[in-house]
């Protein structure tokens, strides 16, 4: 794993950004597996201005990101959807058939699941994964305890992940209770994977992932067995270290 040591959020989201414009740049129909959440925000931000600045083409890549809520509607404003629109989508103005995130508003989860694991095998997998972690070590909405080998389905969202996200919505009980998620086994697919961690909050899970043992406890601990990690932490989530 190569660990790249920042000083805080700002440096993180401009470096892992410069990674991902590079990419792009050499590799014009990349295929690109994204996060959505607080923490890759600012990385959004600067590799839109990367690529419009460039002028790079955007017009073969493609997008699959990592979870989508179960129940919301993918027009409403929390939905990962509305997300990716705003933050990646249009800025960027990429068209609908280049992105894709699991549909949680269908009456079938787990066909919605499977197909959409389909889709990413037909489009011949991902060459780099985004990824933030939760303050728990879940990767997507792998929660502790998920056999690292399971391939995108429908999961239970624990209460401690309702309640971190519950700052987007009105209440914590509008917050879905369940979500679709690429499993560990999608993830560990990907060529190359790349981890934003930032903030205190993050230091437990990092210290896991550093120096833990590989164990369903920490889902973070997975990408010990990949061949591919860079890992961008800044000061505070690299507390432990
Ligand atoms: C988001 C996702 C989650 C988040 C994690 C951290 O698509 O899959 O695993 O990366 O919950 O969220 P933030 O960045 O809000 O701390």
């Amino acid at each position: 794993m190569k660990i790249i040591k920042v000083s805080d959020y700002e440096e993180m989201s401009r470096k892992s950004a410069k990674m991902f414009y590079q990419m792009i740049d050499q590799q014009p129909n990349i295929r690109l597996g994204l996060a959505t959440g607080s923490t890759p925000i600012g990385f959004y931000k600067y590799l839109t201005e990367f690529l419009q600045a460039e002028e790079t083409d955007v017009s073969k890549l493609l997008s699959f990101n990592l979870d989508e809520y179960i129940g919301l509607d993918p027009q409403s404003p929390q939905s990962f959807y509305t997300f990716m629109k705003e933050h990646f989508y249009q800025p960027l103005g990429l068209n609908q058939g280049q992105t894709f995130i699991p549909d949680g508003s269908v009456s079938d989860p787990d066909e919605e699941s499977k197909r959409y694991e389909q889709h990413i095998r037909e489009a011949g997998g991902i060459d780099v994964q985004l990824l933030g972690v939760g303050t728990n070590g879940h990767i997507g909405f792998n929660e502790p305890g998920t056999p690292f080998n399971q391939r995108t389905h429908q999961v239970k969202l624990k209460e401690s992940t309702r309640d971190a996200n519950a700052r987007f919505f009105d209440s914590k009980e509008d917050v879905p209770t369940h979500a679709i998620t690429m499993g560990i086994g999608t993830i560990l697919d990907a060529k190359k994977v790349v981890l934003l961690a930032s903030g205190e909050r993050k230091a437990d899970a990092i210290y896991q992932l550093v120096n833990g043992e590989v164990s369903e406890d920490w889902p973070i601990t997975a990408l010990k067995n990949h061949p591919d990690v860079t890992l961008f932490v800044d000061k505070d989530a690299a507390a432990q270290l």
